[in-house]
């Protein structure tokens, strides 16, 4: 049990400190972009295709460390456009809504001249909650939605997951964030029970 809450105190303090930690390692350079703007992709963020991340990866070339754009954004868009076929109605158009709303938010960010590679990690992990609670994350994940939500998520969705079921619970819509948490997050019960186990 004690793990349990201490994961839980982690999960809380991360998902709540506006800086992340990573004041530790100064500001992060501007850099340049590297491709051209095109108007093909700008139509893919309308559209909610998957592929303009790549665009967006390709234009703007961060390191694996700060790369919102391709460790979660694009990995976030294939996950659920997989397991579209498994969600309800409610948890179809959660997951075309929340695609576009996300590609939207990083649309003047693709546009821009400059940008910074941290910002946009940033930028990221506030607005990605956001768009889930703004397109019916806390209805569907009451309804059978959760299902194909556990084909969706991975355990490195895990913050996102809980920043998100924060909101939802904040918003009255549901009552606990760790009930919910470890039936969407695969293995995350065992992984917290592992200890009492081994022993
Ligand atoms: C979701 O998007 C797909 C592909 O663009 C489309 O075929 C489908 O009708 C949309 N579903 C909903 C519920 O909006």
């Amino acid at each position: 049990m004690t793990s349990k809450y201490l994961l839980l105190l982690c999960l809380f303090s991360i998902a709540f400190s506006e800086v992340n930690g990573h004041f530790l390692f100064g500001p992060s350079p501007d850099i340049l972009p590297a491709e051209d703007v095109s108007d093909e992709c700008k139509q893919m963020a309308k559209e909610g295709i998957c592929e303009y991340w790549n665009c967006f990866i390709d234009r703007w070339r961060c390191s694996g460390s700060h790369n919102f754009q391709e460790k979660s954004a694009k990995r976030y868009c294939e996950n659920l456009r997989q397991n579209y076929a498994k969600f309800d109605d409610e948890g179809k158009r959660f997951v075309n809504e929340s695609i576009k709303c996300l590609m939207r938010k990083f649309l003047p960010k693709y546009n821009a001249d400059t940008n910074q590679c941290f910002a946009l990690e940033q930028f990221g992990e506030k607005e990605h909650p956001k768009c889930n609670l703004n397109y019916g994350f806390c209805t569907a994940v009451k309804t059978n939605a959760i299902s194909a939500m556990r084909h969706a998520y991975g355990a490195s969705d895990t913050l996102q997951l809980f920043k998100t079921l924060s909101l939802c619970v904040k918003q009255g819509i549901i009552v606990s964030v760790w009930e919910l948490l470890v039936k969407i997050v695969p293995g995350l019960s065992n992984f917290m029970q592992l200890p009492h186990q081994s022993r």
